[in-house]
């Protein structure tokens, strides 16, 4: 497994890749790599005969006073777990090449971007689709694996890639999950003692789609009184939000559409910040 970290040397490799008629797939993480991240792995090397893995904590997508400076990073660690899956390539460009002094051109989804995250995280998905178009052109992957654990990370990533002409296939992987149903995240490392609190984000949703399932209900304000209730009754938990929306488009519906309608949730427990959703 070969590390890069020259944006030069990533760039004339994967277009020597491409010129050979390799397949390129590219996992994009943060690093810190859990099941979830090896998940993704697993999935693109389905499809791709060369499978670069990049990690980059990108500065770009954390706003002011957000936890950039404490983000669990540990390369070693990464690398190894790495070398198991059996990746190609680990990318892991430095911020100061990535961006130099003087940097000055963002790339900012418009729509799909604008609610839910967007709202309480106004410069994040900007700094998302910054990072990725460049990680695009770095490494000019045929594909490129995401997780629904962001599910509008993924449909803002989807828009750019069409909009921007990105010769791409998105494949996205399903959620893990810890056995007692915590969605995997690098971020959990800060929960510690919270960490029953946290899985109170998983039973809401599952409580949401009971009453669609086994009830059928269908009206949104329901369901999302019924995640509440139970959102709720943890005093540590301060709701950002929860909606019903269009998987495909993140907008909020009135009526459950089953097979296209998911739940979201943001919600802080102190002052970590957790995101899920659960398909109904
Ligand atoms: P990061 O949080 O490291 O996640 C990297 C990828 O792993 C994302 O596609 C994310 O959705 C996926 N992932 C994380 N937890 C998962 C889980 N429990 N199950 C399945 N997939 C999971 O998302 C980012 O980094 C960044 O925003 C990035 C796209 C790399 C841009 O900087």
């Amino acid at each position: 497994m070969r590390l890069v970290s020259s944006i030069d040397e990533m760039q004339s490799l994967s277009r020597d890749l491409c010129k050979q008629g390799k397949a390129i797939g590219l996992v994009p993480t943060m690093g810190y790599l859990h099941e979830g991240h090896l998940s993704l792995i697993d999935l693109i090397k389905q499809k791709c005969d060369f499978t670069i893995l990049s990690i980059f904590v990108n500065p770009a997508q954390f706003g002011i006073g957000e936890d950039l400076e404490k983000y669990p990073r540990d390369l070693n660690r990464d690398l190894e777990l790495c070398r198991e899956r059996e990746v190609d390539l680990v990318f892991a460009p430095q911020d100061s090449e990535m961006y130099p002094s003087e940097y000055s051109t963002f790339v900012q989804e418009e729509d799909v971007g604008s609610g839910l995250c967007g709202v309480s995280r106004p410069t994040h998905f900007r700094g998302v689709t910054t990072v990725c178009a460049k990680l695009f052109n770095l490494c000019n992957p045929d594909f490129v694996a995401l997780g629904q654990k962001d599910a509008q990370q993924v449909v803002v990533l989807k828009r750019m890639i069409r909009d921007l002409h990105f010769p791409i296939e998105v494949l996205v992987g399903p959620i893990v999950r810890e056995p007692d149903g915590l969605a995997m995240s690098s971020r959990n490392q800060y929960l510690d003692l919270k960490r029953d609190a946290a899985l109170v984000l998983y039973e809401s949703m599952l409580a949401g789609r009971k009453i669609v399932e086994e009830k059928g209900v269908r009206n949104a304000e329901r369901v999302k009184a019924e995640v509440m209730s139970v959102l709720t009754k943890n005093s540590v938990i301060r709701v950002n939000y929860v909606e019903i929306v269009d998987r495909s488009t993140m907008r909020p519906e009135r009526e459950v559409q089953p097979g296209h309608s998911l739940i979201v949730v943001a919600a802080w427990l102190n002052e970590v910040r957790l995101i899920d959703n659960l398909a109904l």
